[in-house]
């Protein structure tokens, strides 16, 4: 099969499309034909030189696992033999490493679930990474329901998932801070009130927040401290400058009355599952930066490593995925 590999860790040119052996499903697991996958920001990291420390779980000289990606949808092709959830020829999707290759092995315990009806296969590719991070990376601010919450950075991955999560599921006043081209999308996943981070800066307009999500990891708690409530905490998507974060989480446990702490993203089958649900009730979308083929994995992955994306970065593995839209090459897209 055709699949997306790296031997050695670097920038995205050490991607390349080769052949390898398909995978054969063991008896508690699904080989699923791909028909679309993602390059998130993960992807990245794990193959950049960003953070060593993930070295000691992904192999400390070169990749353990060669095939890179991780979101992926398509149609299950064979079933092991103690499978009992999923039959030949379902659609389906969710998270499994790998993901960039015609055929992936899932196991069906794992983070899998029907694809939602009504989502193509590249919709759908767009749906776990952004969603699941968000999710887990909320939780210590649990309970949401009618809490203020600031997404900053709420045009990414995680940031659009946090705020159609945050307003239609748990039912948060979002406030949600974005680029000036993304004003317009944002307001259209549920944010009640949008600012542009260029022209508003919301440390200066004296409102405060239960909940300031940094969903990119490029704010501080330090500059924003003052615009949360009492008892309010700022969560970081990312580590911070010099790894900080987790120390800042320590230190305001025990000292002040606002706390700042570290996201930790998880992608669990149980948020799978929900989000598949509000996809259904119409309560969750996928956004959709730009397309590209397989071969365009290099350049996918430049633009992922931008920073810059709106929402996702869709790979296409099957060309001819029934459902989808023809290929339409790097189109920006709007979700309607
Ligand atoms: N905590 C975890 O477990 C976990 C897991 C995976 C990833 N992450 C991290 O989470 C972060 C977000 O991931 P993602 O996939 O959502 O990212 P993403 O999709 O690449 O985020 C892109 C968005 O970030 C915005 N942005 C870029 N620089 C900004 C800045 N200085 N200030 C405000 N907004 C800025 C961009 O807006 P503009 O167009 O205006 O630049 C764009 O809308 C990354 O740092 C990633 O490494 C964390």
């Amino acid at each position: 099969m055709r699949a997306v590999v790296h031997d050695r860790y670097g920038p995205p040119e050490v991607l390349r499309v080769a052949e390898v052996e398909r995978p054969v499903p063991k008896e508690d697991e699904v080989l699923v034909r791909v028909h679309a996958s993602t390059v998130t920001r993960t992807d990245t990291g794990l193959r950049g030189p960003a953070y060593l420390f993930t070295r000691l779980i992904t192999g400390i000289r070169r990749p353990k696992r060669m095939i890179a990606g991780m979101e992926f949808t398509g149609l299950v092709e064979e079933v092991g033999a103690a499978v009992t959830e999923f039959q030949v020829g379902d659609e389906v999707f969710g998270i499994e490493g790998g993901a960039n290759a015609e055929y992936v092995a899932a196991r069906e315990g794992g983070v899998i679930a029907q694809k939602p009806t009504g989502l193509t296969y590249e919709e759908a590719a767009a749906v776990p990474d952004g969603s699941l991070l968000a999710l887990t990376c909320l939780r210590p601010a649990y309970p949401l329901r009618g809490k203020s919450v600031l997404v900053y950075g709420a045009a990414g991955s995680i940031g659009t998932g946090a705020v159609q999560l945050l307003a239609h599921h748990f039912r948060a006043e979002v406030t949600a801070v974005c680029d000036t081209k993304d004003v317009d999308l944002v307001r259209s996943l549920g944010a009640r009130d949008v600012l542009d981070r260029f022209r508003d800066d919301f440390t200066k307009n004296g409102k405060t927040y239960d909940v300031i999500f940094d969903a990119v990891g490029k704010h501080s708690f330090r500059r924003c401290r003052r615009s949360l409530k009492p008892g309010g905490i700022y969560i970081s998507a990312d580590l911070g400058f010099m790894y900080h974060v987790p120390l800042l989480a320590l230190i305001t446990r025990f000292v002040g009355s606002r706390r700042a702490t570290l996201g930790l993203g998880r992608y669990l089958r149980e948020d799978l599952l929900l989000v598949k649900e509000l996809v259904h009730t119409g309560k969750y979308r996928p956004v959709i930066d730009r397309r590209y083929g397989l071969d365009e994995v290099v350049e996918a992955s430049r633009y992922v490593e931008t920073g810059q994306k709106t929402g996702n970065v869709v790979l296409r593995v099957s060309e001819a995925a029934p459902g989808d839209q023809p290929a339409a090459k790097h189109e920006e897209q709007v979700p309607t």
